[in-house]
C-alpha cells in the first residue's frame, strides 16, 4: 500500500516517517520510533495498556492510526520525567507500589497524568472512574488509587509552592 508521509511531534521530538495508511499509533510508537513502553494487552480496545497523550487528551493507541496523528503532540511514558526526576505520577506509583510486572504500568501513569490535569484533587471514587479505562492483572487496583491520591497531593503541594 502507498505509504504517506507522517509528522508528528513525539515527546517534543519532531518526526518525519513514511507509514503506510493501515498503521495503528501503537505499532508506529514501539516499532518506527522505538518507544517501546506503551504496551499492547488486548486486540479489542478494553485493556488501557496503549494509553497515551494526544493533543491533551487520553487516547488508547491501539485504536488509532498513525496517519489521523499527522500535526499531533503525541506524549509517552518515555516523556514524562524531567531527566533524573519523576513526575509526581511516577513517584506516587512507585512509594505506593501501584505495579507488580509492570505491563500495565505505562498506561496507567499516561492516564493518571492527564487525570490529574482534569481534576486536580479527586476523591477515591473519582480516581476509580477516571482510571476505569485501564485494566491491572496483578495489584487488584487498591495501590493504585493510593498512588494517584499520592501523585495529586503532590502535585497540589508544588502548585502551592509555586504560588
Ligand atoms: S491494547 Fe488494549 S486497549 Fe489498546
Ligand atoms: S502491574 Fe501487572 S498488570 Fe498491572
Amino acid at each position: 500500500m502507498t505509504k504517506k508521509l507522517l509528522t508528528v511531534k513525539v515527546n517534543g521530538r519532531t518526526i518525519e516517517k513514511a507509514v503506510e495508511p493501515r498503521i495503528l499509533l501503537i505499532h508506529f510508537l514501539r516499532e518506527d520510533c522505538q518507544l517501546t513502553g506503551a504496551h499492547i494487552g488486548c486486540d479489542t480496545s478494553h485493556c488501557g495498556a496503549c494509553t497515551v497523550d494526544l493533543d491533551g487528551r487520553s487516547v488508547k493507541s491501539c485504536t488509532h492510526l498513525a496517519v489521523q496523528c499527522e500535526g499531533s503532540d503525541v506524549l509517552t511514558v518515555e516523556g514524562l520525567a524531567k531527566g533524573p526526576v519523576l513526575h509526581a505520577v511516577q513517584e506516587g506509583f512507585y512509594r505506593e507500589h501501584g505495579l507488580q510486572c509492570g505491563f500495565c504500568t505505562p498506561g496507567m501513569l499516561m492516564r493518571a497524568y492527564r487525570f490529574l490535569q482534569e481534576n486536580p484533587d479527586p476523591t477515591e471514587t473519582e480516581v476509580r472512574v477516571g482510571m476505569s479505562g485501564n485494566l491491572c492483572r496483578c495489584t487488584g487496583y487498591q495501590n493504585i488509587v493510593k498512588a494517584v491520591l499520592h501523585a495529586a497531593a503532590k502535585l497540589q503541594q508544588t502548585a502551592r509552592e509555586a504560588a
